[in-house]
Parts: C-alpha cells; structure tokens; sequence
C-alpha cells in the first residue's frame, strides 16, 4: 500500500462480549436518539424474510419527492446484485482482494469477538468473512437486490438502511467496515456520514473506509452490465481526512491502492 503509513496505537480492547442475537439484533436496530429531521423517516420495510430492519430515504416514500442520485443508486444495485456478486466471487476466488492488508489490520484493531458493520456490504462476502473469524458481524446495505444475496453470507444479521442515518444505538459498535460505498453518497452528505459513524461507534472504535479516489461526482456507467448507472463520487483524500478530523476522528492510517481505479484507503479511531 503506498502512501504514508501510521502504526494503530491505543486501540483500547472492550474484551468478549457474550451478547445473544435476538439481544445484538435488538440493539443493534433500536434508534438510540431522534433521527436527522432533513431527508428521513422511519418506515416499516415489506421484507421478503432476510433483513431485520428498514430505515428508507423519505424520498423512496409513495408520493413523496421525485428520485434522487440514492433512489437511483437503489435501484441499479436491486437489478445488478447478482451480476456485481458474480464479479466479486470471481475476485475473492482468485485471491484478488485489493484491500486484503487494510481488512487484516483492522481486523487485529478490534477486540475479541468484535461487534462490525460492514456498511454498503453489497453481496456481504467481507462481512461473512469476518464472521467466519468469530467476529459478531452485521451487514447494512441500502439495496434488498444485495442483501438477498448477502443473505447467504450472512443469514439474519443484515440491515437494509441508508448509511446517512444509520438504525443503530450509539456507541454499540466495535468497528465499521465501509467498503467502496461512500462512494455512492452525495459529498455533500459526507461530513453527516462520517458524524453517523463516529455516533454509532464506541469510544476508540475503528473505522475503515476505502473509497474512489479524485475530485469529481456524477452518474456513471457500470461496466459490467448495459444501460445501468450508479452516482459516483471521487474524493480528495486530504479533504476527506480534514472531515475525518472534524466528525471526531483520529487518523491512524493512509494509503492509496491501484485497481481499476485508485483507491483511498483510511483506518481512522473514533
Ligand atoms: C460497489 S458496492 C460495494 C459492496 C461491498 N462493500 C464490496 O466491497 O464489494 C456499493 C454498495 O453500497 C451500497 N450503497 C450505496 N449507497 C448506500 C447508502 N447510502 N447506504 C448504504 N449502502 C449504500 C450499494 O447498495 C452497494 O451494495
């Protein structure tokens, strides 16, 4: 990985935590505190059977505001799932994970047992590894197309939810996985998403977060299926560690990493 390289230090250890899962999906879903006013509310989701709890842009809401870049977003990743699954399995069978060396890092920051969100797990093959690794680990993502594929990976643990307001107690997690999906946020929507990590982690929890290097945002082609489009950020690395800073943050860790676009990748203390 290039780019300076700062070790992790006084990554405190909250030890095992024996937590059953009816008790971790409870308080993992239950809002802690009102939600941000602006774009949200709380909807019951209509769910086919594998995700535990919905929070929804209120856009997405019948007779509510036309879509928007996040709706898109939704809806690209709804039909390309298993096409964007099928890519990855290829990946990670070949071996090919370009963040392999960030994910073992992290995962060595986080206590025994760990509870991780995995934030915009897509098909929830990171989170199903770390579950394998006896992490308590949850998949949010804002696509049901995905997570019904991610519910193979990680059966009973996921959530649907846009990461700008996540349906999680505050401190409850140990560290945040985030994956290539910021990405799809608006940028001007990064400082509250960051501040929505930072809420919902506990003191000196970890944040990794890997996102698409550049200064520009738009819609985009996928590359892999015809006529479908996702909106695409490229953040300046600087900037995004300056939000880092002012969500509460602490930097640990830089880098940037080559694949079919150069990433950022970030390990970050709450
Ligand atoms: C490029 S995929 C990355 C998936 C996975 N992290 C990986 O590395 O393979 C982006 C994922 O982010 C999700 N996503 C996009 N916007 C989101 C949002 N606002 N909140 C939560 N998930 C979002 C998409 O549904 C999609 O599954």
């Amino acid at each position: 990985m290039a780019g300076k390289r700062v070790r992790l230090r006084n990554i405190e250890s909250a030890g095992p935590r024996e937590l059953t899962s009816a008790r971790r999906h409870h308080e993992a879903c239950a809002p802690a505190r009102p939600r941000p006013s602006r774009n949200f509310n709380h909807q019951p989701y209509r769910d086919p059977g594998f995700v535990t709890s919905c929070l929804v842009a209120a856009n997405d809401a019948e007779g509510s505001a036309p879509p928007d870049q996040t709706t898109t977003n939704r809806a690209t990743y709804d039909r390309i799932a298993r096409r964007y699954a099928e890519n990855q399995r290829i990946n990670v069978s070949r071996n090919e994970s370009l963040f392999a060396e960030l994910e073992e890092t992290f995962l060595t920051a986080l206590p025994e047992r760990a509870l991780v969100a995995d934030v915009g797990c897509g098909p929830g093959f990171d989170a199903g590894r770390f579950a394998d690794r006896g992490f308590q680990a949850v998949g949010v993502d804002l696509s049901g197309g995905m997570l019904a594929v991610a519910s193979k990976e990680l059966p009973g643990r996921l959530m649907q939810a846009d990461m700008r307001a996540l349906p999680i107690t505050s401190g409850q997690l140990d560290g945040i996985w985030c994956i290539a999906s910021l990405l799809h946020v608006p940028d001007v929507d990064t400082l509250s998403v960051l501040r929505e990590f930072k809420r919902v982690l506990r003191r000196a929890g970890t944040l990794a977060l890997v996102t698409a290097l550049g200064e520009s945002e738009g819609f985009e082609s996928v590359p892999y299926v015809a006529n479908e489009q996702r909106w695409f950020v490229y953040r300046n690395q600087e900037n995004l560690k300056g939000q880092l800073l002012s969500a509460g943050f602490i930097v640990r860790l830089d880098g940037q990493v080559q694949g079919n676009r150069l990433w950022s990748t970030l390990l970050a203390e709450a």
